[in-house]
């Protein structure tokens, strides 16, 4: 009986779960899609204390109540910008997490033992594939965390035969597997198991020790991915299907997210995951012709009054100034005034996918008049002014026209085939990449520099005037 609505619970969860990711797909329902994967979570953590919690629920509670209490002064403390560590450290948990139970599942027999020994034979290659799995997630995401944190550099650290150290790895791990699996006795199969997991973490490091920092966005959603896929090994583990299915959909969409940004930075699948296999080594880049101008306030509220057609192309910059609630004010203004303005996105803008749609939507921009990259491109050249605020990468010309470019080949949003661009950023500085923009030399771009915060806010009052 117990067991039954258990059951019927976890479907509840996972169905939950399901509407939650497609929810957060769009702006317009990622709130209501949020809600379903918190009372998803909620359902979940109920129904297994309620099946499982016996002795164990006061010390259950406990750490429960640590973890929210440590999740609640994260989520206030941490900015924005931050995000990206933040994730890269939670997915160190689950990977952490995994190789935990997995573990502790193989020590503590009457956990998940099986009554015949062709079923202890699975379970032991359920341990064995969570512990590689949450090993290489574990490690992976402290070295993602400490290089996004910037503790270490965001140079690809590439070590002489790197992916024969990695196939050296893997395949010590294949052999110290079957040593494990007709291990006579416990003693030899957990040294295997820990030795495993010791050459699995360091496999981790390595991978992700060699990405250069341009792919480390890939990377992080890589790791979403993997911690995904070792809840679900878990979840084979513990014989618990919701565990099961809620692994497998975070493996999957990280999986597909991961492809979709591989997608829009030109970058390999294959390359990023395998620790940069087959990355080419960027020739020397062209040198950039031409000269800067400046432009005042003033001279950029003319050029925005005499527009028809503007489009405004949100960047890094913008979140860290927090321009983006008067930039909202600016368009309602120009809109007022009968001016066609939207926003262009690049599907890597800022530091985390969607991070320019979540400012935006935050400053109340409509969302039909936000527009992706594909859905825009073709319309600059019949654009008055572009207004760049805080971007870089995302609008370099270099990526197409330069093939010598780190960047070359990652699709970008083609701002200066616009009438006029305006650039909003503080100095000359190169962007995430490291690498130089031609856009800002072209004879149609003015550079108005400045935080971008002080200079929407005093191109607001000067449109207000
Ligand atoms: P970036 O190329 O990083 O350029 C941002 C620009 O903003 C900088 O050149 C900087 O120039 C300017 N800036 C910084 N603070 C500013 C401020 N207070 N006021 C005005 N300007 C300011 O950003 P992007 O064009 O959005 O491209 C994103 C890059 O990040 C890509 O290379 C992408 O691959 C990478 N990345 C993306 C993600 C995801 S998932 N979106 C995650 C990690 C990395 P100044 O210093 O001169 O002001």
């Amino acid at each position: 009986m117990q067991t039954g609505i258990g059951s019927i619970a976890y479907l509840a969860a996972s169905v939950l779960f399901i509407l939650s990711l497609r929810g957060l797909s769009h702006p317009s329902t990622a709130r209501r899609g949020n809600l379903y994967g918190v009372a998803g979570m909620a359902i979940a953590i109920v129904t297994t204390l309620w099946l499982n919690g016996g002795e164990a629920l006061p010390a259950v509670a406990a750490l429960m109540a640590i973890g929210i209490a440590g999740g609640a002064i994260l989520a206030r403390r941490v900015e924005m910008t931050q995000m990206p560590q933040l994730v890269a450290a939670l997915h160190s948990f689950v990977g952490l997490a995994a190789v935990l139970v997995a573990i502790a599942s193989y020590l503590s027999p009457a956990a998940g033992a099986e009554s015949d020994s062709a079923a202890q034979s699975v379970h032991n290659v359920e341990i064995y594939l969570g512990v590689f799995i949450g090993a290489v997630t574990f490690t992976g995401s402290i070295a993602a965390f400490l290089k996004l944190q910037g503790v270490v550099g965001g140079k690809p650290l590439l070590l002489p035969m790197r992916h024969t150290l990695n196939l050296v790895g893997v395949f010590a791990c294949i052999a110290l597997g079957y040593v494990f699996l007709t291990a006579p006795d416990a003693d030899v199969g957990i040294s295997s198991l820990l030795t495993m997991t010791v050459i699995a973490a360091l496999i981790g490091v390595h991978l992700v020790m060699a990405i250069g920092g341009a792919d480390m966005p890939v990377v992080v959603s890589m790791l979403n991915s993997y911690s995904g896929w070792a809840a679900a090994a878990t979840g084979f583990m513990l014989s618990n299907d919701l565990l099961i299915v809620t692994g497998a959909l975070v493996g999957s969409s990280g999986a597909i997210l991961s492809y979709i940004m591989c997608r829009a930075m030109n970058r390999k699948f294959l390359s990023v995951i395998l620790g940069g296999f087959g990355t080419a080594t960027s020739t020397a880049s062209k040198t950039i012709e031409g000269e800067v101008a400046p432009v005042t306030v003033d001279e950029v509220g003319s050029l925005l009054r005499d527009a028809s057609e503007v489009v405004i192309v949100p960047g890094y910059g913008m979140a860290v100034a927090q321009a983006q609630a008067t930039i909202s004010e600016i368009t309602k203004k120009l809109r007022s005034k009968g001016v066609n303005v939207r926003f262009g996105i690049h599907p890597v803008a800022g530091r985390l996918p969607g991070h320019m749609n979540v400012l935006l939507a935050e400053a109340k921009v409509p969302y039909d008049i936000v527009l992706e990259m594909d859905e825009i491109n073709d319309d600059f050249s019949n654009t008055d002014v572009v207004l760049v605020i805080g971007a870089n990468d995302i609008v370099n010309p270099g990526a197409l026209e330069d093939p010598g470019s780190p960047i070359a080949g990652m699709p970008v949003l083609e701002v200066w085939k616009a009438r006029t661009v305006v650039v909003s950023k503080r100095s000359m500085a190169a962007g995430y990449a490291g690498v130089d923009n031609p856009l800002f030399y072209k004879e149609n771009t003015r550079m108005l520099f400045g935080d971008a915060k002080g200079s929407v806010d005093a191109l607001l009052s000067h449109l207000g005037a």
